[in-house]
């Protein structure tokens, strides 16, 4: 995998040797913040015992199991579905003959008419199925809801050793709400690692286990993950892959390029763009920098898919505000390949599509789409992958989830809290009629009030 970079994207050799003047201390920083044990994320490649764990828990479950449900939100949920949809051939779970483990389904929602028409159909499968429940804190609504309505389900129909049978619970290893529930009813457990969040925590078993039940090789999205380390660890600017991507944002991000389009070239990918967006998001969306002064900065990641959205986004892209950096995620050698049809006699017009590869239109498109956006002085930047393989997809999340931690170092914010998802996340809680105090003095019940208060709808404007 490689990126590419170069004068017709806007920037001089003047403003890259600047940018690198300022990102080569900061590479020193984060790799000595690694090797101070403050980023636990860095070392999950090389957690051997995770690995034996997850393939050996696979090992015991996958017998008999036709169908893996995982429950999570977020963190725990979106890398599993990023690396299914880019691992597993798009007819997966439909087609016995393409998969080489039970079909998959992650709920990370929780709407009931989607669930329920799930529920309806699992019914009478409960014995083919694992339930993967995935939350660090166990405390979230929506993981916890789920899992409350599957429970009651196992237990109603296959009793107490139903739901042993039938779960498993990654979660924190010694605390918290699941890992009280886990242990209460003897389910098997995996770990969600200290002090990783959920956003990197794809490499844990959080991300690993779906993955290998679903025939990943885990193995080699590891070695490609160890494989990225090297090269965003190395101390020169022009060879670290990371510093340079982190470094290109935050130039534009400061040029008033507020918003980061990701747009794969791949199908297979679309899912990596949802798991990008949560990874920059929430590590870079922040109101205080390191020093505790308000900047309320960092980049929209707004997600697109090429070719489809050059039909629906890429007019407001050339012709609408100038304040986006676009990174294509462009793949060599795609899964298949697949050649078109000769044109109907009537239409000799599309004669030049004849014969052709459908992966060198895909690719062509892009490039076509790019050169419209340089024609309006758009950004763009290109993450090349030579193919999509579990070795290649183990680069670009380690190589993405560094880029963040040097962005973060970049913008001078803190990239690994998320306060701000918090308080929506209380006052869920609070209008579900949790009891106690929410702070000292003011509780749930009060706080509900509060909110129904400022939320109420205003009927002078209900038309
Ligand atoms: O990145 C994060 O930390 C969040 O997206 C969490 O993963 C998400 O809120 C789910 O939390 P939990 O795993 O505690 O249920």
């Amino acid at each position: 995998m490689a990126e590419t970079i170069g004068d017709e994207h806007g920037l001089t050799q003047a403003q890259l040797d600047a940018l690198a003047e300022q990102t080569l201390p900061l590479i020193a920083q984060i790799n000595n913040e690694r090797k101070a044990g403050k980023t636990p994320y860095r070392d999950l490649p090389y957690k051997t015992q995770t690995v034996a764990k997850v393939k050996k828990l696979a090992a015991e479950v996958k017998e008999g199991c036709e169908i893996l449900v995982v429950l999570g939100i977020g963190g725990s949920a979106l890398g599993n579905i990023a690396l299914q949809t880019a691992l597993n051939p798009y007819m997966y779970n439909l087609d016995e003959n393409q998969r080489k483990g039970p079909r998959l389904f992650v709920f990370d929602n929780v709407d009931p008419a989607q669930f329920a028409s799930f529920l309806r159909w699992v019914d009478d499968k409960l014995d083919k199925t694992i339930f993967n429940v995935i939350s660090k804190s166990g405390r979230t609504a929506e993981t916890a809801s789920q899992f409350m309505v599957v429970s009651q389900m196992l237990l109603d129909k296959l009793g107490p050793q139903g739901l042993r049978d039938r779960v498993v619970a990654t979660t924190d290893a010694n605390k918290g709400t699941l890992r009280k529930i886990a242990t209460e009813a003897d389910l098997r457990c995996l770990e969600v690692p200290d002090g990783v969040g959920g956003r990197f925590s794809v490499l844990s078993a959080v991300g690993l286990f779906s993955a290998a039940m679903c025939g990943i090789d885990i193995d080699s999205l590891l070695a490609g993950a160890r494989d990225m380390d090297e090269r965003v660890s190395c101390e020169d600017f022009y060879k670290n892959p990371a510093a340079l991507n982190a470094a290109i944002n935050y130039h534009f991000y400061m040029a008033g390029k507020k918003n980061s389009v990701i747009m794969p070239y791949s199908n297979a990918l679309k899912d990596m763009a949802d798991w990008y967006r949560q990874l920059w998001a929430e590590s870079l969306g922040k109101k205080v920098d390191l020093a505790g002064r308000e900047v309320w900065i960092g980049p929209t990641p707004i997600k697109a898919l090429g070719t489809t959205d050059q039909h629906s986004q890429v007019q407001l892209y050339r012709e609408g505000p100038n304040d986006k950096l676009f990174t294509f995620l462009e793949v060599d050698r795609h899964g298949a390949a697949l050649e078109i049809g000769p044109a109907p006699e009537c239409a000799a017009e599309l004669g030049y599509l004849a014969g052709k590869d459908m992966g060198a239109l895909l690719n062509n498109e892009k490039k076509g789409t790019e050169y419209a956006l340089l024609h309006d002085e758009r950004p763009c930047l290109t993450v090349l992958f030579d193919q999509i393989n579990a070795h290649t997809v183990g680069q670009f999340i380690y190589l993405f989830e560094v880029t963040t931690s040097l962005a973060g170092a970049l913008f001078n914010i803190d990239p690994y809290d998320q306060r701000a998802v918090q308080l929506g996340k209380e006052a869920t809680f609070a209008l579900m009629g949790k009891e106690g105090d929410y702070e000292d003095n003011y509780s749930y019940e009060q706080f509900a009030a509060d909110i129904r208060a400022k939320t109420a709808i205003d009927e002078d404007f209900l038309v």
